[in-house]
């Protein structure tokens, strides 16, 4: 049985100020959910304030991005390192990191590595455009999105492995968490249907029972990512392939994010 799970992409918005705020008012009626697990994503300015704000409750603290070094002369950049003391997760290329910032397969491969070796757990993004899925390309881009993103990283290690060495990895991948974002739902208004995005969804896992193992594709868990609000979440989740949402905007609303969590939570209990 995966657990479900429900992560907030402030992307950049609110200021310290606004985050704690924020915080402040999801924070009792997230607590008292259980059985799923949640994630708070805000900028990284508030990440140590959130921290605190956290601490003794069951919500997770997740990063928005981060850089494939741990250290170094990267002027503006922050590092894995940085990250693991006070996050658990981090999103790693979410398509506007891919779009307006030109991170390729290639870098977002590198990130996910890093991420893994340096202890936290990615939420990696995926996710066809519009004229990819007009073009009938979107099985094609989000294989090749997940290869590419997962190349070098499978159990037993990147040359076979000892049998401890198995182990460790398979620990590792299980740490992975996939969130699937068509790029033409994000922001929009305009969300996926339940059934389509199940679909994809089960295309993706099959993607990585390919490259790993059916058993360790059934462990994964995978995201809808688009558009989702308290009103439309109940299409999501009631599909037993999806584990839960990547939510935008309607996590800056508190009433709303906490609305997605218990609904999640309610339904995946039933
Ligand atoms: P919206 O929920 O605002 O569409 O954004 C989705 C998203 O990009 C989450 O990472």
């Amino acid at each position: 049985m995966r657990t479900p799970f429900v992560a907030g992409n402030w992307k950049m918005n609110t200021t310290v100020a606004e985050a704690e705020k924020l915080v402040l008012e999801m924070l009792d009626g997230l607590g008292r959910i259980g059985g799923i697990e949640k994630v708070l994503c805000p900028p990284f300015v508030s990440l140590v304030a959130i921290e605190m704000m956290l601490k003794g409750s069951t919500i997770k603290l997740g990063a928005q991005n981060m850089h494939f070094e741990t250290k170094g002369a990267y002027t503006g950049e922050i590092s894995p390192l940085m990250l693991s003391d006070m996050c658990e997760f981090v999103i790693l290329g979410h398509s506007e990191r891919r779009h307006y910032f030109g991170e390729t397969d290639e870098i977002v491969n590198k990130k996910v590595k890093t991420a893994l070796t340096g202890g936290l757990k990615p939420i990696l993004c995926i996710g066809e455009r519009l004229e990819e899925k007009e073009a009938g390309k979107t099985e094609e881009v989000l294989s090749r999105q997940v290869r590419n993103a997962l190349d070098g990283i499978r159990p037993g290690g990147p040359s076979g492995g000892s049998e401890s060495r198995q182990t460790q990895d398979e620990h590792m991948t299980a740490r992975l968490v996939i969130a699937y974002e068509p790029v033409w739902a994000i922001g929009t208004g305009k969300a996926a249907t339940g059934e389509e995005a199940a679909t994809t969804i089960h295309f993706i896992r099959g993607i990585v029972a390919d490259l790993w193992t059916e058993a360790l594709a059934q462990d994964l868990r995978v995201l809808y990512g688009g558009s989702v609000t308290s009103a439309n979440i109940g299409e999501f989740v009631s599909q037993p392939v999806i584990d839960g949402a990547l939510v935008g905007g309607a996590s800056l609303k508190a009433e709303e994010f906490v609305g997605i969590v218990e609904r999640t939570a309610e339904i995946r209990r039933a």
